[in-house]
């Protein structure tokens, strides 16, 4: 059985949908994969169809789109059949939300290293603490070393909580290579970016335990 992965953060604009396609793609280097858009933006399906002709896309993945009633037989299915699953669900609570973070063995939030994201994560951390699930926390779009950055580490660790401790910093080239349908392990095996998201993989492999 696979390893289930919902990226979920009540907050718009948090990169969720973004730090899915780049995991997916490092994860599928040495892994089968599956992504599965619970999204009606269909951001990650609109992704999935670019790589068709993405002369670059390297990694086969499975992509699969769905919602509503159907969803946790769609995730036991696809666990089935691959190692890991990540699930892109859209900014808000609701029922589909909830079914993904059910099916999930870790709900990954990605947030901005300021106080106004992670309470916008309170909302996504109540629902996986009430489906007894497992989280982690990643920063996203994080500067080096900053003030707000320290204190909220400071906040997360004194809650207890768990921070993946390889942030993503803001790089044009994580949005290039989305527009293109790519991870930026394939637009760009050697840039920063790449070695960012090889180093986020780690970290999440080790929060989930494989
Ligand atoms: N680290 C980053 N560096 C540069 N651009 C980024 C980064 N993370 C996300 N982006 C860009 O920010 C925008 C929002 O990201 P994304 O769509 O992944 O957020 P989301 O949480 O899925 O949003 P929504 O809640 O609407 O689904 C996108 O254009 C994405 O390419
Ligand atoms: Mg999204």
């Amino acid at each position: 059985m696979g390893k289930v992965i919902a990226v979920a953060q009540q907050k718009g604009g948090a990169g969720k949908t973004m730090l899915a396609a780049q995991l997916a793609v490092a994860l599928a280097e040495t892994a089968s994969v599956a992504v599965l858009d619970i999204d009606p933006q269909g951001s990650l399906t609109i992704w999935g169809k670019l790589r068709a002709n993405a002369p670059k896309a390297a990694q086969a993945l499975t992509l699969a789109t769905i919602s509503g009633w159907r969803l946790a037989n769609e995730v036991e299915k696809l666990k089935a059949s691959h190692d890991f699953v990540l699930i892109d669900t859209p900014p808000v609570i609701d029922s589909d939300a909830r079914r993904a973070i059910r099916g999930a063995d870790l709900v990954l939030i990605p947030l901005n290293p300021a106080p106004p994201d992670l309470w916008a994560a309170e909302g996504t951390l109540k629902l996986a603490a009430e489906e007894k699930r497992k989280t982690a926390l990643i920063f996203n779009r994080a500067p080096a070393a900053s003030r707000l950055r320290k204190r909220l580490e400071a906040e997360i660790a004194a809650r207890g909580l768990i921070l993946l401790d390889s942030a993503l910093a803001n790089r044009a080239g994580y949005a290039n290579a989305f527009a293109d349908g790519l991870g930026v392990t394939e637009a760009g095996p050697s840039t920063q970016a790449a070695a960012e998201i090889r180093a986020a993989v780690l970290a999440l492999k080790a929060a989930i335990g494989s």
